[in-house]
């Protein structure tokens, strides 16, 4: 099973701002995402990415993907093609019927992720964009990765897309 983190980000590594606000990600990078969860038929997000990600209009799309949260807790799912996992091994588990895994959010979890040395590859898109304070594309967690570009490509005339394998 190959896993892949994905994300939006501005220039200076923030993926919402303080109150979650993600307005500011464009239509053309959400389209390369979706396309990204649908091919592998599942994603992996925490807690808090579940309750903004679920609201928003364009989840729609996803609806009907795998998706497992990850969350301490045991809480309310929206649809019985959601699960709960209590780490992020135990959501790899979940899917490892899967030939591809996208990770997608948020802050922390991401760094959950990284820490543990599950994530084999990286796609982290560029939106033309600069705030200054807000939640970081890996927070709450200490650790350093090595990388290797892969790959790059614009997704529009504003936006590049970086691929990186995480040296392990
Ligand atoms: N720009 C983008 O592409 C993008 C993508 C996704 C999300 N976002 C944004 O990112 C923000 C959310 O990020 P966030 O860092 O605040 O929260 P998050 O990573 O989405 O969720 C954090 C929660 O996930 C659970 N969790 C994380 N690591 C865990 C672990 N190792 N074991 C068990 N549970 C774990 C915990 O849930 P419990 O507290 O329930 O235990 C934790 O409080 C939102 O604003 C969202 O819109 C942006």
């Amino acid at each position: 099973m190959k896993v892949i983190l994905y994300m939006a980000s501005t220039l200076n590594g923030l993926i919402a701002k303080k109150d979650d606000d993600t307005s500011w990600i464009s239509k053309k990078e959400w389209d390369s995402y979706s396309a990204t969860v649908q091919a592998a038929g599942c994603f992996i997000v925490g807690r808090r990415t579940y309750n903004t990600l679920t609201k928003q209009p364009e989840f729609q799309e996803l609806k009907n993907i795998t998706l497992v949260v990850v969350s301490h807790q045991d809480f309310k799912i929206l649809s019985p093609n959601h699960h709960i996992a209590h780490s992020p091994k135990e959501a790899l588990e979940q899917l490892k019927d899967f030939k591809e895994v996208i990770i997608a959010g948020g802050g922390a979890l991401n760094a959950s992720f990284l820490a543990e040395n599950l994530v084999d590859e990286i796609y982290l898109d560029i939106e033309p964009i600069i705030f200054g304070d807000g939640i970081f594309l890996f927070q709450g967690a200490d650790f350093e990765k090595k990388l290797k570009l892969l790959g790059q490509k614009e997704i529009s005339e504003n936006e590049i897309q970086l691929h990186y394998q995480v040296l392990k």
